[in-house]
């Protein structure tokens, strides 16, 4: 079973960027955590990371390729990319979706997803923990609904 997790805008500068809000942790930290997680849960994972909106619509729809499960941290895209969430729509791929910080805490234009009405489901404020949560959330999903 193969797992694609998708980094959204900014957070390739993940530690540098806004401490107090995202930590000090680096998205090759977090990828890190994640591949370890998946070894234990017997699942290939690949990582990718796009600033750019089309790079990252293009990635889902290859996904439909080979790939069962989505985690997905669109980042700012989440609350403008209606094209992010056609394309998670369209590939009809469960995919979960992260937030570092809680949204719902922050600023108002961040407490609307236009993915959340798309995905299996949303984890939002639990940091690095977040991604790892996301990830068994989705693979113990996947083992009880097979795709046929
Ligand atoms: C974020 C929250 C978004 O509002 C923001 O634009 C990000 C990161 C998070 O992980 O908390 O870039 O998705």
């Amino acid at each position: 079973m193969k797992i694609l997790v998708i980094h959204g805008p900014n957070l390739n500068v993940l530690g540098k960027r806004e401490q107090e809000v995202y930590g000090s942790v680096t998205m090759e930290e977090i990828n890190s955590v994640l591949k370890n997680e998946a070894r234990g849960l017997g699942v290939e994972i690949e990582f990718f990371q796009s600033n750019s909106e089309g790079e990252i619509v293009t990635k889902i729809q290859e996904a439909m390729e080979g790939v069962e499960g989505i985690v997905i941290n669109p980042a700012a895209y989440t609350h403008t990319s209606i094209a992010i969430r056609d394309a998670v729509a369209a590939a009809g791929i469960p995919t979960v979706e992260v937030h570092i910080s809680n949204v719902f805490k922050r600023e108002e234009f961040r407490h609307k997803s236009l993915i959340s009405p798309v995905a299996l489901g949303v984890i939002s404020g639990l940091g690095v923990d977040g991604y790892v949560l996301a990830l068994r959330g989705l693979v113990g999903h996947l083992n009880k609904n097979p795709r046929p």
